[in-house]
């Protein structure tokens, strides 16, 4: 029996309806295996410019560090589009992930087979499943270095300073292979090196870490290839190792290849167990307050909770197996387009039929 500290950070747009989603499974779990989870909110984002004036106020972070692990919705939206750069929601989750070290985001994309018709490739490229880790650096590259805006007489010039540092290359790569060892023991590492020095010398870090772990198979790919070999045979990849940019971009590629961005779950980790657990969706406002959001990629970040920060992986299998679970059982949410008969066609009744028979082998 184990008792947790949650600090719940809701956000914006569709954060706080899957939020409220991933605590009551977690709540659920705590329940059927006697953990104790206690849930405290506190603000970030949008939500808490308008109500303190600042995006990520300090009662934000001292209760994250008094806390075992974050649950974090989504920041951002229109409303706040305007700020300027430091101001804005989405400074809020940088300044998190800065301030606690969370410097290796986990974002696993895994295929849920009863979804193999919501993945846009053909059949034959997915075969049995996909099953790869993205490995991204999250607190250094070009969203952390020098930037601004400097006059000149043709007009204004904004720039973004990609940089990184041997030590920060060492320590994602290692959580790269290490991750691999426990996998298929196959990294590929996505760079720019034949553009960028600091994809140069990212190349040159993680060849080196390579040399201690003779079993995993190391291949270095450009970025711009990586993102058209996801399509063309997502299969090849097991972990990925990249750059925080590179790593954004190209975890909602693959999350669509897994039928929809609702779906995936991430880790952001520093050294020990603590941890911040996020769908890699953002607030999505177009659809928020509808109550018709995918609340898996939350639900799924719980469970890496468990995994990551409190060593709880028995529990955390069986988030992970209800989902899939409820997913065999024809349950879905809007975002999944697959060939699922929506309950409001014609053949309604047959859905229908087949979610109870769905909840009965649930319930069994
Ligand atoms: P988004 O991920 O919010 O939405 C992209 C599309 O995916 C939208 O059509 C949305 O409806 C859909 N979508 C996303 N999550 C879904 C879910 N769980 N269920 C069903 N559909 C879902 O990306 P965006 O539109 O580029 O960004 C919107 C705002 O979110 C911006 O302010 C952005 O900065 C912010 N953002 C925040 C985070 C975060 O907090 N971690 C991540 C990404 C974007
Ligand atoms: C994500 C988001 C964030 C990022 C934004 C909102 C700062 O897109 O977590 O994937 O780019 O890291
Ligand atoms: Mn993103």
């Amino acid at each position: 029996m184990g008792s947790f500290k949650v600090a719940v950070i809701e956000g914006d747009g569709i954060g706080p309806e899957v939020c409220r989603a991933a605590c009551e499974v977690l709540e659920k779990t705590g329940e059927i295996f006697g953990h104790e989870f206690e849930f405290n909110k506190a603000l970030a984002g949008g939500i808490a410019i308008d109500e303190t004036g600042e995006c990520l106020p300090e009662a934000t972070v001292n209760l994250c560090r008094a806390s075992d692990s974050i649950l974090l919705g989504a920041v951002g939206g229109p409303k706040w589009d305007d700020l300027s750069g430091e101001a804005r929601p989405e400074t809020a989750l940088l300044g998190l992930r800065e301030e606690l070290g969370l410097y290796a985001n986990l974002r696993p994309a895994t295929i849920h087979m009863a979804l193999k018709n919501a993945c846009p490739l053909k059949e034959e490229i997915i075969g049995d499943g996909i099953d790869i880790l993205i490995v991204r650096e999250l607190t250094g590259g070009i969203y952390f270095g020098e930037k601004g805006w400097k006059g000149s007489k043709n007009g204004m010039k904004a720039y973004d300073v990609e940089s990184y540092s041997e030590a920060e290359v060492k320590r994602i790569a290692i959580r790269a292979f290490d991750s691999a060892m426990n996998r298929q023991k196959r990294v590929v590492s996505v760079d720019k090196a034949n553009v960028m020095e600091s994809s140069r010398l990212w190349r040159r870090v993680v060849t080196e870490v390579s040399h201690d772990y003779p079993e995993v198979e190391l291949t270095h790919m450009y970025v711009d290839n990586a993102a058209m070999q996801l399509i063309k045979d997502p299969r090849q990849f097991d972990v990925m190792v990249t750059s925080n940019i590179f790593g954004d971009i190209l975890s909602d590629e693959a999350s669509m290849i897994t039928g929809s961005i609702g779906l995936l779950p991430s880790a952001s980790l520093g050294e020990g167990n603590f941890g911040m657990y996020e769908p890699i969706h953002g607030s999505a406002p177009d659809i928020a307050g509808q109550n018709t959001a995918n609340p898996i990629a939350a639900i799924l970040s719980s469970a890496m909770m468990l995994r990551h920060s409190f060593g709880l992986i028995e529990e955390a299998r069986c988030i992970e197996n209800a989902v899939t679970k409820v997913l065999e059982s024809g349950y879905r949410t809007y975002d999944i387009k697959d060939s699922y008969k929506i309950i409001k066609s014609e053949e309604g009744r047959e859905s229908v039929s087949s979610m109870i028979m769905g909840c009965k082998e649930m319930g069994s």
